[in-house]
């Protein structure tokens, strides 16, 4: 039995399983535990996408789609984000419909990267992207943004890039510290990367949950779109996560060659969630259901952020997505040492920054993607928490 062990793929026995699930999985054997831990919205999917979905079911509409999705859903989202960003993307060609951004993400990496290759990533990063690098044999990276406000810049680039360098990763707004790129700072990314032979995957799976700011896609900036796979989805803007809806929008060779992976490992994505997500991208972003699920999100960030602000944690304010990222370091406890512990005095489950790779050691991420309620008594457990530990501090 060892022996046939060590007959299977050794860079997929060599991967870990996600530090994310690490305390969350603790945390489901527990009872009455605040969970702040995942990535998963609390709202239902709005309701005219519910039934869309159910209305497929009833017309039985449950047959293979063409493998690159719904004409009529590839081209509303095409024309989504043409006009929520200015991307121009033909629908017949540019276009697929995935099961979810995390298989855009490895489409988009399997098509682009060969063994050696490198990957520029900017840490701490979301825990999805290094194994599907590293499946490819290719190299992740990582670039620690801590010193400059948890952005990646031109110059950071500048720094790491090398012969080998073949992809870059753009993740904004980011997964775990909520940070966003100002449309300047992206301009003086994209200048640097205009005339260069490297990819971009620009994971834009938050763009519609940016508070402030409009987001800009970096796919916009002239020269860029030859080079750059943009990828979105349903998951976190319409709360569609197990709907399994994502999008890749790229240039007609690269979506060729991701067509033929999509079609050889899937067929195509679910038909009764391309229904119902044609109804989604029929009404925007701005159908009542959807602007007020961003607006709870809003104001669950400036609670959160005031209350750990209150606490006395150093923490970036977020600007997007619906994750918070304080720094844990003056207590003196690994990431895990302080999640852990935290998780059984307080019962409040939350992601250990080293989850994030190695540069997030030293901070916890929070979601705030719960209730009000939840928040508070979250809050106010994390408080007392945090409290005791500096009383011991001191
Ligand atoms: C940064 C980032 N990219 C991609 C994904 C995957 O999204 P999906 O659920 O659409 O596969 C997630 C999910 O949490 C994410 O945080």
């Amino acid at each position: 039995m060892t022996y046939l062990n060590e007959l299977l793929n050794q860079t997929l026995v060599d991967i870990e399983e996600s530090g994310i699930r690490k305390i969350a999985n603790l945390a489901f054997d527990m009872t009455d535990v605040v969970n702040l831990s995942l990535g998963q919205p609390d709202f239902p999917s709005p309701s005219y996408i519910n039934a869309a979905g159910i209305q497929a079911i009833q017309d039985n509409k449950i047959g293979y789609t063409s493998n690159n999705g719904l004409k009529e859903l590839r081209e509303s989202a095409s024309e989504y984000i043409q006009k929520l960003y200015g991307l121009s993307y033909n629908p017949q060609q540019e276009v697929l419909v995935t099961i979810g951004a995390s298989e855009a993400l490895d489409l988009a990496f399997r098509t682009i990267l060969s063994p050696g290759t490198e990957v520029i990533i900017p840490a701490p990063s979301y825990p999805g992207y290094e194994p599907l690098i590293r499946l490819c044999e290719a190299v992740p990276v990582f670039i620690d943004t801590s010193k400059t406000g948890f952005k990646l810049t031109a110059s950071l680039i500048n720094e790491h890039i090398t012969d080998k360098t073949r992809c870059i990763v753009f993740p904004y707004p980011s997964n775990p510290i909520g940070t966003v790129l100002s449309k300047e700072e992206i301009q003086e990314i994209g200048q640097l990367l205009k005339d260069k032979d490297i990819f971009i995957v620009s994971d834009e799976i938050y763009s519609e949950l940016v508070y402030e700011d409009q987001h800009y896609s970096i796919a916009a900036y002239p020269g860029l779109k030859e080079k750059s796979i943009v990828i979105n989805g349903l998951s976190k803007s319409h709360s569609m996560t197990g709907w399994r809806i994502g999008f890749t929008f790229a240039p007609a060779y690269i979506t060729k060659q991701m067509h033929k992976l999509h079609s050889y490992n899937v067929v195509c994505a679910t038909s009764i969630s391309q229904y119902a997500a044609i109804e989604a991208l029929k009404h925007g972003t701005q159908h009542k259901e959807v602007v007020e699920m961003k607006n709870e999100y809003n104001k669950r960030r400036d609670y959160v952020y005031q209350r750990l602000v209150d606490m006395g944690l150093e923490v970036v304010y977020p600007k997007g997505a619906f994750y918070i990222f304080p720094s844990i370091k003056k207590f003196g406890l690994s990431s895990e040492e302080f999640s852990i512990n935290l998780l059984n005095a307080a019962k409040v489950a939350v992601t250990p920054g080293n989850a994030f790779t190695e540069y997030g050691e030293g901070y916890i991420r929070l979601s705030y993607a719960s209730s009000m309620e939840e928040l508070e008594k979250g809050m106010d457990r994390l408080e007392q928490f945090v409290a005791a530990l500096s009383s011991v501090n001191i």
